[in-house]
């Protein structure tokens, strides 16, 4: 054994490349390294800072001894009881525990749990909005609640100084706004090892005084330069956010997506009932998982708050398609034209059984999925791009069935995109697809397979 790997590493001398993929072939350290390299291209400068040179070790939390308050979930009325008892024994789910702790994750500490939702669901009981974020995004809190009307589970990206900007920003949204933000939502923080925060509160001594309402909320108008994130030039780890939010999810159900596209309204209890009712293409063997289509509104319009006024919306042109001039295939949806002409119908149901095949091989679908569904790669950045794509071929080898659903979307905060050229961004997202092609396919064609028409 050891001489085959000797003859193998010797092989390695040709070419700079050729070493690089084989180095990582004979040891996973070093290939990890290697990528960390790749990906720290541009953060050079945070290297030089003295906040990086001793991260401050954060005691892990013991387990809160008393059972912390909780509320009792509303009354809810025969049939709707019924609905749920039937879900139960339909996805056969287990409940999960919500427990706060401190521990690492590659190169990250990670928060979970660190502020609770007061609100304890089972994992029957509803789907959790998952997403990821910086506090610079919070206000989106309160319009996503306001549609969604259930358990969220954020990840907040708080490195340095952004973190106690960010602990301010939580207290503003839970003491000082007449909102849903205390009942529903469940926050995780995380930051890297090189960044830790100057303090740490306790998870169960984070709020000990009410925040003051009369300061203006802290995550209004915030320019990138005010934010330790840029000024240290550190990429977005958005995988991470996205897999711990995942992760720490209370239900079966769970709907990843990112907090700036706000749900149609009512998309919970109408799903439940279709996930009770148990038929058509949920009856099939396949894994399966529920796109939302999605939708970009000009900025001076309201979202839409359902189908039948998002279709008088696309008419007209105030409404049009996620990305449509950004990157169409990315997010065009098998049998779109039809869904669009389609009108609303009384009850949620499946509107067409689609897969990223095809025309749709680099389609990056946002769904309501489950736990079983694999997590993204935390090798990729936002700033990178194609952070979806490894999730993408996954889901293809593993032959997933797409069921896209009829009245139910996403639509982006108001204000359409249009494309500017960033040339770093760009820079970066070659490297990436490079890091993609050299490294993390080869890794997925090991760990899923190979499949016709798949592709990452
Ligand atoms: C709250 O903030 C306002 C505005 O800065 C200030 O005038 C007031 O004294 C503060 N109240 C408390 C109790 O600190
Ligand atoms: C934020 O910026 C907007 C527009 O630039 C301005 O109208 C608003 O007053 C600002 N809000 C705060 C709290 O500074
Ligand atoms: C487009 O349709 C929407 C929904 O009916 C309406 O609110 C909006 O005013 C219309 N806009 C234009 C420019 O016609
Ligand atoms: C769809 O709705 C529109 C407007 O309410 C109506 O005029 C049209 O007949 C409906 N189409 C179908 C196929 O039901």
């Amino acid at each position: 054994m050891y001489s085959n790997r000797k003859s193998f590493a010797i092989k390695c001398t040709i070419g700079a490349l050729a070493l690089y993929l084989c180095v990582h072939v004979v040891t996973n350290n070093r290939a990890s390294e290697a990528i960390r390299e790749l990906q720290q291209s541009g953060r050079n400068l945070a290297a030089l800072d003295p906040q990086n040179a001793e991260p401050l070790l954060v005691e892990p939390i013991k387990e809160a001894p008393a059972a912390e308050p909780t509320k009792p979930p509303p009354p809810t009325t025969e049939k709707a009881q019924s609905v749920l008892d039937k879900v139960k024994s339909v996805t056969k789910c287990l409940d999960r525990p919500m427990t706060a702790k401190v521990q690492q994750r590659g190169d990250y500490w990670v928060l979970y749990n660190y502020v609770k939702a007061e609100r304890v669901f089972k994992c029957h009981e509803s789907i959790t909005y998952t997403t990821h974020a910086d506090y610079s995004f919070m206000d989106n809190l309160l319009p996503l609640l306001e549609r969604w009307r259930g358990p969220i589970s954020i990840a907040l990206h708080a490195p340095g100084t952004d973190f106690k900007n960010t602990l301010d920003s939580i207290a503003y949204l839970r003491d000082c706004t007449d909102s849903l933000v205390k009942e529903y939502v469940t926050i995780h923080i995380y930051f890297s090892t090189k960044h830790v925060p100057k303090e740490v509160p306790r998870h169960d001594h984070v709020f000990s005084e009410p925040y003051n309402c009369s300061l203006s909320p802290p995550f209004l108008n915030v320019s990138s330069e005010q934010m330790y994130k840029s000024q240290k030039k550190l990429l977005y780890p958005v995988n991470v956010g996205r897999n711990v939010a995942r992760e720490t999810a209370q239900t079966h159900y769970i709907l990843p997506s990112d907090i700036e596209l706000y749900p149609s309204p009512n998309i919970i209890p109408q799903f439940l009932k279709m996930i009770a009712d148990n038929s058509g293409p949920l009856l099939s063997k396949n894994p399966k998982v529920f796109p939302l289509h999605l939708f970009e509104v000009s900025a001076n319009q309201q979202v839409p708050d359902s189908k039948t006024k998002l279709k008088e919306m696309l008419a007209n042109g105030t409404a049009v398609p996620f990305h449509k001039k950004l990157c169409p295939g990315c997010h065009s949806v098998p049998k779109a034209k039809e869904w669009q002409n389609a009108n609303e119908t009384a009850e949620l149901r499946v509107f067409h059984v689609g897969k990223r095949n095809g025309k749709f091989i680099h389609w990056e679908p946002i769904f309501i999925g489950t736990h079983a569904d694999p997590l993204y790669d935390e090798r990729l950045s936002w700033e990178g791009k194609s952070d979806k794509m490894t999730q993408g071929y996954a889901l293809c080898v593993m032959d997933y069935d797409f069921l896209i659903l009829n009245n139910a979307f996403l639509v982006h905060r108001p204000g359409i995109k249009i494309y500017k050229k960033d040339q770093k961004r760009a820079m970066l997202a070659a490297k990436t697809n490079q890091l993609i092609k050299k490294i993390i396919f080869p890794e997925l064609k090991v760990l899923y397979g190979i499949k016709k028409g798949c592709a990452v």
